[in-house]
């Protein structure tokens, strides 16, 4: 599905010159397929691991990009069914409550048909009642190849004020109420994203591996977590581990780290939701999955970043 690609085929006609400025600058809605993961629905089998059950939903980004005051005459919004219907699983997320960095990607990858990697799953936040409401989901996209990474947490909004004598649909297999529309909405309230989720590098070499995150409703002065751990072959070990907050005029931080040469700023962490890891003169025992584990507050997931590191060694340039 290209929302978009609709938009500038409209444009084509008539404003074919001006087409990449309009493809890049529109708002535009991105409609991805996905599924929702859930855990359990069977036995958990004789080596008591649970089994995943996958159905298919629809994750709807509203107004991804700015709209630059296009007319709105060719912007072709997504239209939501006619009819309700209670089985739907339909994710719509009101936008921008985050800024998310690099979103036109998104964007353009759905018109490249590129393929997006989607999953849905349930998330209960630190401390929270799990059948509580708002209810909270985790969205993992991927763009496939290169490309970016997000791991967002939506927050179910408090559906329209309805007459007090209609009930909402309620979604069946969640038992969620349903807008008008028959969407489930819902708010970003944290995401943790990776723009290179997968890097090469040189023995001898130094590499930054890109990690970030936002957060809807941050509390000045908050403790933010920061985690770096390194998975390779079954092993597992911490690389960094940084609590940090933003105190009157600095940023004020412990840190402890398990390699030499690895670091991450606190000041970026803190103040611009940069939480890259930092990583000096590398050796072959560094290759493997590094994740990036962030918290704040009630919220706290993850993003995976692959290193691999190439043998012929580092020229200083
Ligand atoms: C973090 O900061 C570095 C250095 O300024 C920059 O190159 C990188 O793009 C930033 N990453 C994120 C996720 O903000």
């Amino acid at each position: 599905m290209c929302y978009l690609f609709r938009k500038c085929s409209v444009m084509l006609a008539t404003l074919a010159y001006i087409l990449p400025l309009v493809c890049g600058l529109q708002g535009a809605d991105v409609v991805l397929s996905c599924s929702l993961i859930e855990e359990g629905g069977g036995m958990g089998g004789m080596m008591g691991g649970s089994m995943f059950k996958r159905t298919p939903s629809t994750l709807v980004f509203r107004d991804l990009v700015e709209n630059a005051g296009l007319s709105p005459e060719l912007v072709t919004p997504f239209n939501p069914p006619e009819t309700p219907n209670a089985d739907d699983l339909i994710f719509e997320l009101l936008l921008p409550s985050i800024q998310i960095p690099d979103a036109d990607s998104l964007l353009h990858a759905d018109c490249n048909e590129q393929n997006i990697v989607c999953e849905i799953s349930r998330y209960v936040p630190r401390g929270a009642d799990p059948d509580s409401l708002p209810a909270h989901f985790i969205g993992s996209v991927q763009l496939e190849g290169a490309g970016l990474s997000l791991t967002l947490v939506l927050q179910t909004s408090p559906s329209e004020t309805a007459e007090s004598d209609s009930r909402p649909l309620m979604q069946s297999k969640l038992n969620l109420p349903l807008s008008q529309s028959g969407t489930l909405l819902t708010a970003v309230v944290f995401v943790v994203f990776s723009r290179v989720p997968s890097v090469v590098a040189p023995i001898g070499g130094d590499v930054r591996l890109d990690c970030g995150f936002r957060q809807k409703d941050s509390i000045p002065g908050q403790d933010v977590a920061l985690e770096w751990r390194l998975q390779h072959r079954g092993n597992g070990r911490k690389v960094l581990d940084m609590k940090a907050r933003e105190m009157e005029a600095e940023v004020g931080s412990d840190v402890l780290v398990d390699r030499e040469g690895t670091s991450a700023e606190a000041d970026l962490l803190v103040r611009e939701g940069n939480a890259s890891l930092t990583l000096q003169r590398l050796k072959v025992s560094d290759e493997g999955t590094y994740i990036c584990t962030v918290g704040s507050g009630e919220f706290q997931t993850q993003q995976v970043v692959q290193v691999h590191i190439t043998r012929e060694s580092f020229v200083d340039p």
